[in-house]
C-alpha cells in the first residue's frame, strides 16, 4: 500500500464528533496531535485521507447510529484506497473488536484512554496493513496524552480535567466507556490554558464527569479555578459538571471573589422524586438538591441554574413525574437538557423492573419540554432592558450585520457591532428577546466592566 508521507505533504481529516464535552476535547486533542504530522480538517469526507468519528453512547442506538454513518464512507474508500477510517469514543470502547467485524472497511477502533496514540496507529494501518483494535482502560493518566499543539478553534476552549467517573448511577454507561475517576496534575492543567490563551482562546470550560470531586496535586476544585482564572488573557472561566452531591460550600462562595468564574452552574437533578433518585443511586435526596439550589440563588439572584432531568426511568410513576414537574415549576431552571430514559448494556436499571413504555416516557418528555420552553422564555423577558457583559464570538449566523457572544450566564446575545470586537467583552443592553436568543446595543466595548 502506499505510504501516506510520501504521497503527499499536506493531509486532509475528515472527523465528525457526536456526544458530550468531553468527546468534544478529544476531538481537539486528536485535531491537536495531527496538526503535527501535518493533517488539516475538511469538511469533505471525499477530500479525507482520514476519516474519523467519535462516537457517544450515552442514549439510545447510539451504535446503529454509528454504522450507518459508516456506511456513507465505505464507498470512498473504492476511489480513495490510501484512505484510514478509524471510529472512537464510547461506542469503540463499548463493541471493541466487534466493529472490525461488522465493518470490514474499518481500520482502527480507539477507545477514550488511547486519543494520544492515533499518529502511531495510521503508521501501523498505512506501512504494516495493521487494523487496530485499542482499548485499554488505564487508572492513571499517561505521559503525554495532554501534549497535542492547539488548534485555532476561537476562542473557546474545552479543558479536560479529569477522566471517568466513579460514581456508577444506575442508568449510566459512563464508568465502563470511561473508566475510573482519575485527576490531571494542576500544573499540567494550567500549562495547557497557557497554551491555549497564547493561541487566542479567552474562556475555558474547565470538563470532568464530576467535577467537585477533583483532586489532582494537593489541590481541590475551587484551589485548581483560582489558578485558572490566574492566567493572564483568561477572561472567563466556566466548569461542567457539577455533582449535586459533591458540590461544596467553598466553590459556591468563591463566585464572590473570583470575578472571571462565569455566573452559571449545572447541576444535574436527573428527577424530583426521592425514590426514583435512590434507584438512580445519585446519592441526595431532592430536598438536599434544593437545599443547594436555594443558597445559591439566595447568595447570586442574577445566577443562571441549569439542569439534566430524565424520564421514564424504570418505576417512575405519574407521582414521581408530577415531583419532577414540581421541581422545574419551584426552582425555575433557565434551561434543562431532558432525555427519555434509555436502557444502557452493563447498567444496573437496564435489569431493574418497571420499565416504562415509549408512549408514556415521550409523552412525558413532551410535557416537560413544553412546560420549560415557557420558564426558559419568562426567565429571558426578566432580562429585557438589563445591561450584561458578553464576549463577543464573531459574526452572528443569522444576520450578517450583527455580531454575536455570549453573556456570562451562557446566553446567546447578537447585537449590532464591527467584527473586530471579537474576542473582546462587550456591555450590552438587551432590547429584544427570542425563545433561544436576545438581541441588544452595544453600551461600551472593551474592558472587564463591573456588571456581574
Ligand atoms: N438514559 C437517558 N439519559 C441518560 N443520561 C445518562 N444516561 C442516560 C440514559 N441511560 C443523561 C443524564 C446525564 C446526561 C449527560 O445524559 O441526564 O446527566
Ligand atoms: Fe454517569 Fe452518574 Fe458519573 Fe454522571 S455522575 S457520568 S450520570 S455515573
Amino acid at each position: 500500500m502506499e505510504n501516506l508521507s510520501e504521497r503527499h505533504e499536506e493531509k486532509f481529516i475528515f472527523l465528525e464528533t457526536f456526544g458530550c464535552q468531553m468527546n468534544e476535547n478529544d476531538s481537539d486533542r486528536m485535531l491537536g496531535f495531527l496538526k503535527d504530522i501535518k493533517y488539516t480538517r475538511t469538511d469533505r469526507p471525499e477530500n479525507a485521507d482520514l476519516i474519523i468519528i467519535n462516537t457517544c453512547s450515552i442514549r439510545d442506538k447510539a451504535e446503529q447510529k454509528v454504522y450507518s454513518t459508516l456506511g456513507r464512507f465505505r464507498e470512498l474508500k473504492k476511489e480513495r484506497p490510501w484512505l484510514i477510517i478509524g471510529v472512537s469514543g464510547c461506542v469503540a470502547q463499548q463493541e471493541g473488536a466487534a466493529l472490525l467485524k461488522r465493518a470490514p472497511y474499518l481500520d482502527i477502533v480507539l477507545g477514550p484512554h488511547n486519543i494520544h496514540k492515533l499518529k502511531g496507529y495510521l503508521n501501523e494501518v498505512s506501512l504494516e496493513r495493521k487494523r487496530v483494535v485499542s482499548t485499554e482502560l488505564y487508572d492513571s493518566i499517561e505521559f503525554g496524552e495532554y501534549s497535542y499543539t492547539p488548534v485555532q478553534t476561537g476562542i473557546k476552549a474545552f479543558v479536560s480535567i479529569m477522566r471517568g467517573c466513579n460514581n456508577f448511577c444506575s442508568y449510566c454507561i459512563v464508568p465502563y466507556t470511561r473508566g475510573r475517576e482519575v485527576s490531571r496534575q494542576v500544573s499540567d492543567i494550567v500549562e495547557e490554558v497557557v497554551r491555549l490563551a497564547r493561541s487566542g482562546v479567552k474562556e475555558v470550560t474547565l470538563i470532568g464527569q464530576n467535577v467537585n470531586s477533583y483532586g489532582g496535586g494537593g489541590l481541590e476544585f475551587p484551589g485548581l479555578l483560582r489558578e485558572v482564572a490566574r492566567v493572564a488573557c483568561i477572561e472567563r472561566v466556566r466548569f461542567i459538571t457539577s455533582h449535586p452531591k459533591d458540590i461544596s460550600e467553598e466553590l459556591i462562595y468563591l463566585f464572590k471573589y473570583e470575578p472571571k468564574l462565569c455566573r452559571h452552574i449545572h447541576l444535574p437533578a436527573q428527577s424530583g422524586s426521592d425514590e426514583i433518585l435512590k434507584r438512580m443511586r445519585r446519592g441526595y435526596s431532592i430536598e438536599e438538591y434544593r437545599a443547594k439550589v436555594e443558597k445559591i440563588k439566595g447568595l447570586y439572584p442574577d445566577f443562571a441554574i441549569t439542569t439534566d432531568i430524565i424520564v421514564g426511568f424504570p418505576g417512575e410513576s405519574d407521582l414521581d413525574f408530577e415531583r419532577t414537574m414540581e421541581l422545574i415549576e419551584s426552582v425555575r431552571f433557565d434551561n434543562i437538557f431532558s432525555f427519555m430514559y434509555s436502557p444502557r448494556p452493563k447498567t444496573k436499571a437496564a435489569v431493574m423492573d418497571g420499565h416504562v413504555p415509549l408512549e408514556i416516557r415521550s409523552e412525558r418528555l413532551r410535557i416537560l419540554q413544553e412546560k420549560q420552553r415557557d420558564i426558559t422564555l419568562k426567565r429571558s423577558l426578566e432580562l429585557a432592558g438589563k445591561k450584561v457583559e458578553v464576549l463577543v464570538e464573531g459574526r452572528s449566523k443569522g444576520s450578517g450585520l450583527e455580531i454575536s457572544g455570549r453573556t456570562s450566564c451562557n446566553r446567546i446575545v447578537n447585537f449590532p457591532g464591527p467584527e473586530d470586537l471579537t474576542g473582546c467583552l462587550a456591555e450590552v443592553v438587551i432590547t429584544d428577546v427570542f425563545p433561544n436568543s436576545l438581541r441588544g446595543e452595544l453600551v461600551k466595548p472593551f474592558g472587564r466592566n463591573n456588571l456581574n
